[in-house]
């Protein structure tokens, strides 16, 4: 069942819902809790959904002190690999003796892992002082000292006794199951999109992990640039990230350079040495350069190091295999620190736009309108621009009548696929810097221009084939959710409908269903989609391995 406060959260008019949010009590993020004992009990985890990274407390702030809050935290923060069958309190009563514990969490990945934020900085460097570097028999080790630490038990035996085992935190998006049977048992759409949004949303645990992960980077990024900072970007902060999305990374040198300029004073300015290179790309590529063989060589967890320096924004990327994330590191970037700030303030406008945002990218991502792989298809940047243009564009997005408001919500969905669906793509650009359409600069199939760079392209890449792809399923899915209307089954048919049914991955049926598309009137075609999705229902909807699964990665 969706979660009923942000059901109704839904109904409400754009402008009205930003001064209805109560601000929640954030005693809890800033106290230190006395004793271990006590911060054990108080540990218990709220149901899956309940607590997010993006509590309202966050979405009150500007998104430079979130971002600089999370950095902090992270710095007073250790990720430990622990034994399987660690005990809690001991664990922690061990950690305290190096100061107060604020907060921490257990997660599997390959093997169990326990992020510990401690009240004060000093702490890790006790810690880290009681702490040996391995000396391995048959292997040599690098002695980096990082905030990535190990912990083995001295007498495993004793431990396993008490029975108090870790409970541990899940980091991972729900499974195509367990996704089908929630949304099929909502009560309407506009239920649907806020139980997928609740699913795959970030939890805090999962930011919390992603800010620790850029400060291990920026730790080791320091090694050669004292006072740099490396934030995350895109989905993991900007309020629209899935469970298992990317972590996007940026390196800022300007930081370094803003934290003495108040002692350039008297007549006299002093400059650095410096070496000079022919452009700022050349410059970027020799620092990613430098670090990307940094993380190679040093960097504890950090593997499949690929330096991609000749992309149009170079990168390296890697795997930090404890967190599980895949990691993007760039530098010279801060318009797209700029873009995550503009889409974080358009998601914290109002609750369905975070909603419909989600569902628009599972939506892509089941008919693999999107990719991991870079190549020709809509990136999920580019579908929640799309996302925001739509809402821009919609009439009237303010002050609906009473009556309107409770369908509002769900009528979104299938507006937003009526409205891409009929978009006059082949003359028009988007454009939400101005919130219209406009005349296409080029002949790019799809053309969203870029709000910090406007002579940019953000869709660039996307194919004539890949865009014809897009406004077809959006038509059909428009068409799909009309018919929720007048045809939806009960829960206990366990057919998918609305939301669920869009997200049916395509079978044999759909690519003959695109490709008939010229020949047969659209209604047919559809009814010809339904009625072989009727007809599979139960078995894909409990996720027939290699037919009807969804992909649950972001
Ligand atoms: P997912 O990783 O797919 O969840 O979404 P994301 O928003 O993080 O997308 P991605 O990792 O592809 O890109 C990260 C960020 O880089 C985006 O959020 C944008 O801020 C920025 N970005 C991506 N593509 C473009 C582009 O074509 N132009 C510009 N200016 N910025 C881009
Ligand atoms: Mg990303």
């Amino acid at each position: 069942m969706a979660a009923r406060g942000v059901g109704r959260l839904t109904c409400l008019p754009l402008c009205s819902q930003r001064s209805s949010r109560v601000l929640r009590s954030i005693s809890r993020h800033l106290s230190c809790p006395g004793t271990v004992a006590a911060k054990v009990r108080n540990e218990e985890q709220p149901p899956r959904g309940a607590k997010t990274g993006f509590e309202d407390r966050t979405l009150k702030k500007r998104f430079s002190e979130v971002q600089k809050e999370r950095r902090e935290q992270a710095q007073r923060t250790v990720l430990i690999h622990c034994p399987n069958n660690i005990n809690e309190k001991k664990f922690l009563k061990y950690l305290s003796q190096h100061g107060p514990i604020n907060n921490h969490f257990f997660y599997e990945s390959i093997g169990l892992y326990a992020v510990v934020e401690f009240c004060q900085k000093d702490s890790i460097n006790s810690l880290q002082n009681g702490t040996h570097t391995p000396s391995l028999s048959t292997e040599a080790t690098i002695p980096f000292k990082s905030r990535f630490l190990n912990l083995k038990l001295k007498n495993p035996s004793n431990q396993i006794s008490e029975q108090s085992f870790a409970h541990t935190n899940n980091q991972l998006p729900p499974s195509s199951k367990k996704l089908f049977e929630l949304l099929n048992y909502a009560e309407s759409i506009d239920d649907q999109l806020n139980t997928l949004l609740n699913a795959f949303q970030l939890t805090e645990e999962n930011v919390r992990l992603r800010h620790l992960t850029c400060s291990l980077i920026e730790d080791i990024a320091a090694a050669y640039f004292p006072g740099c900072v490396i934030w995350p970007f895109g989905s993991s902060v900007n309020t629209f990230g899935k469970l298992g999305c990317d972590l996007d990374m940026f390196l800022d040198l300007d930081e370094v350079g803003k934290l003495n300029v108040h002692k350039n004073t008297g007549n006299f300015l002093m400059e650095f040495q410096v070496k000079n290179v022919p452009s700022e790309r050349i410059a970027t590529q020799k620092i990613l350069s430098v670090i990307g063989e940094c993380l190679d060589n040093f960097g504890p967890g950090c593997v499949g190091v690929q330096k991609i320096l000749n992309a149009r924004c170079p990168l390296v990327r890697f795997s930090h295999q404890a967190s599980g994330f895949q990691c993007d590191l760039t530098a010279n970037n801060s318009i797209a620190l700029k873009s995550s700030e503009l889409l974080y303030i358009y998601g914290s406008l109002d609750s369905r736009v975070r909603a419909l945002v989600f569902s628009v990218r599972c939506w892509a991502r089941a008919h693999s309108l999107t990719s991991s792989i870079p190549g020709a298809w809509i990136t999920n940047f580019s579908l929640t621009v799309m996302v925001i243009f739509f809402l821009q564009r919609r009439s009237p997005p303010i002050l609906p009548t009473l009556d309107s408001l409770k369908s509002l919500a769900e009528l979104l969905l299938k507006e937003f696929f009526e409205y891409y669906g009929n978009f006059a793509f082949n003359k028009n650009s988007i454009n939400i810097r101005q919130g219209k359409e406009q005349n296409k600069p080029d002949s790019s199939p799809l053309y969203i221009q870029n709000p910090f760079e406007t002579s940019l392209n953000i869709s660039k890449n996307v194919s004539q084939n890949q865009l014809q792809k897009f406004v077809e399923l959006a038509r059909d899915s428009a068409w799909i959710l009309e018919q929720k209307e007048k045809n939806q089954p009960s829960p206990s048919s366990r057919q998918p409908w609305g939301l669920a049914a869009l997200l049916m991955p395509p079978g044999p049926h759909h690519t003959s269903l695109s490709r008939k598309k010229k020949k047969k009137p659209m209604s047919e075609k559809v009814k010809g989609l339904l009625a072989t999705i009727k007809s599979n229902s139960t078995d894909s909807f409990a996720g027939t391995p290699g037919k009807r699964t969804i992909s649950t990665k972001a």
